[in-house]
């Protein structure tokens, strides 16, 4: 078996959501295994890893000028992207659905299923350019699910997998793939703060969580970026329209 770490070598990647927990760990991983990658994220927010392989840059994924001028400044500096992660993504308060307000749906649909949409829009072109592309969505087990807490978090992602369905049925022809990753509970901060927020408390919240699970644990970073690199490398080069969960097996009982 061949071990060389390089495993998406000579690849363009963009991650959204490149200084958060899991877009971090990703571009991290990407880089790791050869590619050069651009880490997107909004203006403030610090850098996470370093790697040289890695360039940051600014974006405001819900804003179509912002995207399209990143992906403009990325192709300039890197290539045309081949490969899109889109890991940017927000959970919004919990509550139930009467008592959001239009502002938190705004947001929530704007960051998780517009933003999705618009690097979409944007990366796509290239990608027909090429005749090849993976793009990797990140959903969540609560895509597949519902729940208590976060209605609308569920709905944007629910929004994100059949996305991503429809996305693989239109593009297959130009050679992009496109697929959705499913997260479980992972050691996050993004998870912390639904945890802190729960009106149960954080520790009744965890064993609900991952409690009864075959594996009950919360995953680490690293376990989604492998999950990433596969769909992102020719690996899976017969893999569209699919969802990748990894979950400990929360969404398998
Ligand atoms: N952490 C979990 O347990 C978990 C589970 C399932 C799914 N997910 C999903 O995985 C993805 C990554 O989650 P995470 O845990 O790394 O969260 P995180 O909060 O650590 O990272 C999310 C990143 O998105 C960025 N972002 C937010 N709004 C943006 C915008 N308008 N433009 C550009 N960037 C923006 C944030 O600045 C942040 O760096 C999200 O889509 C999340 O919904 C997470």
């Amino acid at each position: 078996m061949n071990h060389t770490p390089h495993r998406v070598a000579g690849k363009t990647a963009i991650v959204t959501g490149g200084r958060g927990d899991l877009g971090s760990a990703t571009a991290a991983l990407l880089a790791h295994h050869g590619a050069k990658v651009a880490s997107l994220d909004v203006a403030g927010v610090p850098a996470a890893v370093s790697h040289e392989s890695i360039k940051e840059y600014d974006v405001d994924v819900t804003n179509e000028d912002s995207v399209a001028e990143a992906i403009h400044r990325v192709s300039d500096d890197l290539g045309a992207p081949d490969i899109l992660v889109n890991a940017a993504g927000i959970i919004g308060p919990a509550g139930a659905s009467h008592t959001a307000s239009v502002p938190d749906f705004d947001l929530i649909f704007n960051v998780n299923v517009k933003g999705v949409w618009l690097m979409t829009k944007h990366v796509v072109p290239g990608m027909i350019g090429k005749g090849a592309g993976s793009i990797i969505n990140f959903s969540s087990i609560h895509g597949i699910t519902g729940g208590r807490n976060v209605p609308l978090y569920h709905a944007t992602k629910g929004a994100v997998r059949l996305l991503s369905k429809s996305d693989a049925a239109a593009y297959g022809a130009y050679g992009i793939r496109v697929n959705s990753i499913h997260p479980g509970s992972m050691n996050t901060r993004m998870s912390r703060r639904s945890a802190e927020q729960s009106d149960i408390g954080p520790e009744a919240y965890y064993k609900q969580l991952v409690g009864s699970n075959p594996l009950p644990r919360q995953g680490e970073p690293n376990e989604i970026a492998y999950g990433v690199l596969y769909l992102a490398s020719d690996e899976s080069r017969f893999t569209t329209g699919s969802e990748l969960v990894i979950d400990g097996g929360y969404t398998a009982i």
